[in-house]
């Protein structure tokens, strides 16, 4: 995906527009990348304070005025396309001249984590909910769509504004409502600049996050349990068998002495 870039360059000229009360004028350039550096178009506003009084198109080589003291102007600008033309030539270099130099740094992607989860429980009759949410991605510009059984789905469907995290990054989270079927494969799609294609996430209905919580959880519970069990299982046995050996050889020293005596006596 590429994006039109806006290079601003604000041109201040206190000696072109006297600063009378706080008010100023200037001139605002915009630098449009279309697409790429090889074609570069040139918006020039003249603004007094907040009113644009013309603006030239560096396409249409055309200035327009948008006040009626302005159209003066315009008119007197516009019957030298020539002088326009190589003006705005200029700038057209310069613009391609900083924007080899800052673009690289714009252009630089990174990559969403993308979930899928579901809010709703679907059950019988009231609509599911589902939230595909895009995290940590550079830049803004994102495409987030559902697709069901691989086609795309539009109705039902409500979306957040890239939200900014303050950091560079951005996140986004788009819902969608529907009515469960069985056998049915919904996927959330993502387009973005990081990645030439779009990302594609399928949604598993078998089983929720929250639900494999509870799962782990409990299997690890489980886990725990029969680690204890088998502790005290052991720990039982072996102590039961070191009272039965202690007692068995305190029986035989015991005998021993009375065993001989007794022979002793019998001899
Ligand atoms: C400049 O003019 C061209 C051609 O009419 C137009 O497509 C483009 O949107 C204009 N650019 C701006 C920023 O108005």
């Amino acid at each position: 995906m590429r994006y039109h870039h806006v290079i601003y360059l604000t041109l201040l000229l206190p000696t072109l527009f006297e600063t009378v009360h706080g008010h100023y004028g200037f001139i605002l350039m915009d630098c449009h990348v279309l697409g790429s550096l090889q074609n570069v178009e040139i918006v020039y506003s003249v603004y007094y304070g907040k009113t644009e009084l013309l603006r030239l198109n560096s396409t249409e080589n055309k200035v327009v005025a948008y006040t009626e003291y302005a159209m003066k102007w315009a008119d007197d600008l516009n019957k030298k396309p020539e002088w326009l033309h190589t003006e705005t030539e200029k700038n057209i270099r310069d613009c391609k001249r900083f924007g080899q130099l800052f673009l690289p740094m714009t252009e630089k992607s990174v990559k969403p984590e993308v979930i899928i989860r579901s809010v709703k429980q679907a059950s019988g009759k009231s609509p599911a909910m589902l939230i595909c949410s895009a995290y940590d991605f550079y830049p803004k510009h994102i495409k987030v769509t559902w697709m069901r059984d691989d086609k795309e789905v539009t109705a039902d469907v409500t979306s957040t504004e890239e939200l900014s995290d303050g950091d560079w990054y951005y996140q986004i989270h788009s819902h969608l409502e529907y009515f469960p079927k069985p056998g049915e494969k919904i996927s959330c799609v993502v387009d973005h600049a990081s990645s030439h294609r779009p990302m594609i996430y399928h949604w598993d209905p078998s089983m929720s996050d929250s639900d494999k919580n509870k799962v782990i959880t409990g299997a690890a519970g489980m886990v725990l349990g029969v680690i204890m069990a088998v502790g005290g299982l052991i720990y039982y046995t072996r102590k039961n068998k070191a009272h039965v050996i202690s007692a068995g050889s305190r029986d035989v020293r015991h005998s021993e002495p009375l065993q001989t005596r007794s022979d002793s006596e019998e001899l």
